[in-house]
C-alpha cells in the first residue's frame, strides 16, 4: 500500500465493525439471501442512494447469470451481494481497508454466497488479476480517494475482456468553489482527490476506454439528502445504517455532502465506460 492508501484504509477502518453487523442481525436462522440481503441494505450501501443507485447502476450493464464482474473499492460487498443474489453474477470483489473485506467475506457465508462472491484486499492500482478476466467492472464511490484516475483506469481496463464494460458512479467536481471537510470518503483535502467529469473522460480514454453513457445525479442526490434528513429528525438511527460507518462525525460528513450537492460544487455522476477494442 502506499502512503495515501494506508491513511484511506484507516480512515474507513472501523475496529469492531463484523461484531457490531452480526450482533445487529441477531440469529438469522431461516432467513433467506435476499431477506438478509434487505436488511443489510442500510449499511451496505455506501454511497449517495443506497439500494437503489445500485439497482439503477447493475440495470445499465445487461448483466446475465455467470457473468464475471469486479468491483473496485468493494467496501463490505454490498454491490457484490447486490449482483450476485439479484443478477446471478459471479463477483471478485477488491477493496484496501482489510476490515471491510473481513466482514464482507463473513457476511457472504451468512448469505450462503462464498462460492459466488470473493472479496479480497488488494489496490485498485494492482489489481492482482491475468489480462481480460472480467466480463464487466463497477466503482462505486471510490475514485474520489484515488489521484491517478489514468494509473486507475488503465489497470481496470486491462483486466477487462475486450468488450467489456465498466460503471463508475463517483462524486465528482462540477463546479468552482470551496467544499467543506469532513466528507464521507476523507477527514481533508489530503486524501480528497476530486476530479471533473471531463477529467474522467480524459483518464478513461487514456486507457482505451469509451464513455457511451454520462448521467449526473444531483436531483437523485438532492432527494436523497431530503430523505435521509427526514429520517434523522424523526427516528433514531437504525442499527444498521451509515451512521456505523461514518462514526463520531457521521452528521457533518453528510451535511458538508449535501452542502457540496446543493452548491453545485460537486456531484455523483454515473459513466458507463465500454474497453475499446
Ligand atoms: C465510500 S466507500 C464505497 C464502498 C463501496 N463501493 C460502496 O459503494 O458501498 C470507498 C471504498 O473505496 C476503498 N478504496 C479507496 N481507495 C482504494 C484503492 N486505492 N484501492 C482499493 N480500494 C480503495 C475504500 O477502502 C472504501 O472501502
Amino acid at each position: 500500500m502506499n502512503k495515501i492508501e494506508e491513511i484511506v484504509s484507516q480512515h474507513y477502518a472501523h475496529g469492531s465493525l463484523g461484531a457490531t453487523i452480526l450482533a445487529a442481525l441477531g440469529d438469522t436462522t431461516g432467513q433467506t439471501p435476499q431477506a438478509l440481503l434487505e436488511r443489510l441494505a442500510g449499511i451496505d450501501e455506501f454511497h449517495v442512494g443506497g439500494r437503489a443507485a445500485t439497482a439503477e447502476l447493475a440495470a445499465q450493464l445487461q448483466l446475465s447469470p455467470g457473468l464475471s464482474v469486479l468491483d473496485i473499492g468493494c467496501g463490505l460487498g454490498g454491490t457484490a451481494r447486490f449482483l450476485a443474489v439479484a443478477h446471478g453474477c459471479d463477483v471478485t470483489g477488491i477493496d484496501i481497508t482489510a476490515e471491510y473485506v473481513e466482514t464482507g467475506n463473513i457476511l457472504n457465508a451468512k448469505l450462503g454466497l462464498q462460492e459466488r462472491i470473493s472479496l479480497r484486499c488488494a489496490s485498485a492500482l494492482e489489481l492482482p488479476f491475468p489480462p481480460a478476466r472480467f466480463d464487466r467492472a463497477t466503482m462505486l464511490h471510490v475514485g474520489m480517494n484515488i489521484p491517478d484516475k489514468a494509473a486507475l483506469f488503465t489497470q481496470i481496463a486491462r483486466v477487462l475482456k475486450p468488450v467489456g464494460v465498466l460503471a463508475v458512479y463517483d462524486v465528482m467536481r462540477l463546479g468552482d468553489g470551496p467544499l467543506a471537510y469532513p466528507v464521507p470518503w476523507a477527514a481533508d483535502e489530503a486524501t480528497s482527490f476530486l476530479d471533473t467529469p471531463a477529467g474522467y473522460r480524459g483518464a478513461l480514454a487514456a486507457a482505451g476506454m469509451e464513455v457511451v453513457v454520462e448521467s449526473n445525479q444531483r436531483e437523485m442526490a438532492l432527494d436523497f439528502f431530503a430523505k435521509v434528513r427526514e429520517r434523522m429528525a424523526q427516528a433514531a438511527p437504525p442499527p444498521l445504517g451509515l451512521h456505523v460507518l461514518m462514526g463520531a462525525e457521521a452528521r457533518q460528513k453528510l451535511a458538508n455532502l449535501a452542502a457540496g450537492v446543493e452548491a453545485g460544487v460537486i456531484a455523483p455522476v454515473r459513466m458507463l465506460a465500454r474497453r475499446n477494442m
